[in-house]
Parts: structure tokens; sequence; C-alpha cells
């Protein structure tokens, strides 16, 4: 009963979800909306200091029903909290009010009542209570199709007349990406100096990984100008088409190095099995598919129709390429422990099990924490520390960066060769007892 009655019922759980996991989008943003009777679109998400402003420039406006006997204080955008959303819902539910553009709770910007038959308005709206808000656009009108082109923006006061358009949590944004840039940076160069003293024992992959950090320092570099360059100017003018190919070619790097290491390419084996090569021809499609998504999730924000379905697109290619770079991992140590088994060197393979162990363990840890912990970090924190959790994962990113770097850096005396008697009697011991223990 209830659910029948309220057929936005879902849309706007929709928007909920969209309330709690978006990522403040902040530019000024040009919407078009085509004949849509979606009860609710949700644009924007910005978190306001006390000094906060919205522009909302709509033209274009067209009904499909602009019979003048229609109640059109139901149709209209206003801005809400979270919180106040849910109390919205809970108002609705209560039939205390049939449209949440009724609420008191809200902060009404504009209500189509007002347009008197114009086609369009312009409308400065002041925001004093500092939070973070989404604009939302309601229809309460039943069978009402609307079309229209909404110019959005949404920024902060700074000093005299500066505007900051970057949400209130983001703010710093540009100066972390830029700090985090100069240290990838650094370790670059430490790494062209490892590699330049360990000449002799170079493989082809730490030729790979030096890619894989400058890429990443470049993608952190122009992210931060890209940001920058928003804070200033409320759009993006061209960073973050050059920002996009660099996080595209860290991606499927990064993505790369992971499967390779895990195989252990150059280091156990100069070529890759036939699975192994499967695992990349996944992966590096499966990348581009994730890449794409993440450009059209950030172009467009979260009015659009199809936006939730690119984030689940997202999600899920991630989750599947997570899930296929462990396989390799898996795949070495399984050959590890059968060549201990098997042949003589058992301190030797003792010591490369052991190692892509650590490795697995440090992979699981490193996509864990990057994909859950920060999301949840992200939901969880204040809006105005939303910039903690963007730190809490570029450390965890550089920790990973660092310490794969520092186990598989070339080793001058290489120790999986030189192994006195010993050593490898006791290693022989380890593995026996290893395979009693898991028997
Ligand atoms: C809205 O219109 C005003 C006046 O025409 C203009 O100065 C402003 O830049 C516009 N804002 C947006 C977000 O398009």
């Amino acid at each position: 009963m209830a659910i029948s009655t309220h057929p936005s019922r879902l849309l706007s759980l929709l928007l909920f979800i969209t309330l709690s996991f978006s990522p403040s989008f902040a530019e000024i943003r040009f919407s078009e909306i085509r004949s849509d009777s979606r009860p609710i679109i949700p644009f924007d998400q910005f978190g306001f200091t006390h000094r906060g402003r919205l522009e909302l420039n709509v033209s274009q406006i067209s009904l499909s029903n602009p019979s003048t006997d229609l109640d059109f204080s139901k149709v209209g955008f206003f801005l809400c909290t979270r919180d106040t959303w849910l109390r919205v819902l809970q108002q609705i539910d209560e039939r205390e009010i049939t449209c949440a553009v009724q609420s008191e709770l809200i902060n009404t910007v504009y209500t189509f009542n007002k347009l008197n038959g114009a086609k369009r308005f312009d409308i400065v709206f002041s925001m004093t209570n500092a939070d973070q808000y989404t604009l939302v656009f309601a229809n309460c009108l039943q069978q009402q199709k609307i079309s229209m082109d909404v110019h959005s923006a949404m920024y902060n006061l700074e000093g005299k007349s500066g505007r900051d358009y970057l949400s209130a949590g983001k703010t710093v944004l540009p100066k972390v990406y830029f700090l985090f840039s100069l240290l990838y940076f650094s370790m670059a160069g430490l790494w062209i100096h490892v590699l330049y003293k360990k000449r002799l024992t170079v493989f082809g992959i730490h030729f790979f990984m030096l890619a894989v950090v400058i890429l990443k320092a470049l993608n952190l570099l122009c992210e931060a100008e890209d940001k920058s360059y928003i804070k200033r100017t409320g759009s993006a003018h061209g960073w973050d088409v050059l920002f996009y190919i660099f996080s595209f070619l860290k991606g499927i790097s990064l993505f790369t190095l992971i499967v390779l290491i895990g195989t252990g390419w150059s280091f156990l084996k100069p070529y890759l099995q036939d699975k192994e090569k499967k695992v990349l021809m996944i992966v590096i499609p499966l990348q581009v598919v994730a890449n794409i998504a993440q450009v059209v999730i950030d172009e467009n924000g979260p009015y659009g129709q199809d936006w939730i379905t690119w984030k689940q697109v997202f999600l899920l290619v991630d989750v599947v390429c997570c899930c296929a770079v462990l396989f390799p991992i898996v795949w070495s140590i399984k050959n590890l422990r059968e060549a201990a088994r098997t042949d003589g060197k058992a301190a030797v393979n003792l010591m490369k099990l052991t190692l892509f162990r650590q490795y697995y363990i440090v992979v699981i840890c490193y996509i864990y924490f990057t994909r859950v912990v920060v999301t949840v970090l992200e939901t969880n924190t204040s809006y105005k520390y939303l910039w903690t959790s963007v730190v809490a994962g570029e450390l965890a990113t550089l920790a990973f960066y660092a310490f794969t770097g520092y186990k598989f850096k070339p080793e001058a005396h290489n120790p999986y060769f030189v192994i006195d008697d010993e050593e490898e009697e006791a290693a022989a011991e380890a593995i026996k007892l290893e395979d009693e223990f898991e028997l």
C-alpha cells in the first residue's frame, strides 16, 4: 500500500544513495533536461561555508502541460542536506506533506509558480548555514514532463570578492595532490639512482616500475593543476583531459605491473604463460572501460539518468580487475611450493615463496584499503574534512608503491642464489613442517 502510493520511493532512495556517496562536484555546470518526468532530479553536491552562493540560471523551460489550473508550487529547485532529506522522507511517509518542495525543512530556491509564463529565470541564492547541500529539482505533478537548460554554479566567497569553487572540505586538495606528486617524483629519482647503482642486476620489470611511478607522479601533478584551476575559475579548461589521459595510463600500467610481478615475469622466468597472458587481456580492456566510466561520472554529475548505471559499471569493473590481478600471484605461490618440494633448492624457493605471500597480502590490503576503507571514510567523515580520506587513500598507495619497490628492487648480491648449506637444510625443514601443518 505504502509503496504503491509513493511511486517516487525508489527514486528517493536512489537520491539518498547519491547524497551519501557522490563526491562533491563543484564546477560550473550545464545540464540539459529533456521531457523528464522524474519526480526528483539530484544535481550537484557542495559543501558551503557560511558565505556560500548558488547561482542558478534556468532557460528554455517548457512544460508538457502548461495549464494554469495546476499547482506549480509543487515544482521547483531546493537545497537540502542528507539529514534533512531523511526527515523530509519521513514527513512524506506520515502524510504531513505530499511533496518535498512543501516541507519547511528544506531551503527552497525557486518554485515554478513564480514563472508566470516566463521561459527562464536567473537567481542567486545565499547560503549562510555552513553544511553540505545537494541541489535538487522536484516535480510532484503527475505526468508533467519538463524540459529546461540548467546552468548552475556553487561557490564560497573568499576575502572581499574572491570565489572558491571547491567544496568546503576539498579546497586544500590542490596542495595535497601537489605534495604527493613531489613525493612520487622524489621516489622516481631514488629509483633511478638504485637502478644506476645496481645496473648489473636490473631486469626489464624495474624499468617498468620506473614508468609506473613517473606516470603516477604526472597524474597527481595534473590532478593538482586541474583542481586548482577549478578552484579559481569553476571550470576545468582542458587540464581534466590531461588528467584523464594520465589516469588511464597509470591505471593500466599499475594493474599490468601487479600482474607481471605476480607472475614473476623477469624475476622467475623470462616469459608469460598463456593463462597469465589471458589475465592481462582481461584486465587491460576492463581498465579502459573503468576509465571511460570514471570520465562519464566525473563530467556529468549525478543529474543524468545514466549516472547510477555508470557508477555501478565502474564498481563492477574495478572489483573484477582487483580479483583478476590476484590470480597470477596465487599461481606463482602454488608453483613455488611445488618447486620447493621437488628440486633441491628449498631455501631459495622458500624465500621466494615468503616474498610472494607477503606481496599477495599487501596487494589485498592495498585493494581493500583504497576501495573499501577510503569509501567508508568518505561517507562517514564530516564534509569539512573530506580531504582526509583522499590523504588516507594516497598514503596507502604510496606505502604500496614503496613496499613493491623495496621488496623487488634489483639486488647486487642476489640472496636467492648465495645460500650456505646450513640455511638450505633449515629451509627444507621449514617447508616440510609447513606441509604437515597444512595437512
Ligand atoms: C547567470 O547569469 C548571470 C547574468 O546573466 C551571469 O553573470 C552568470 O555568470 C550566470 N551564471 C551561470 C552559472 O551560468
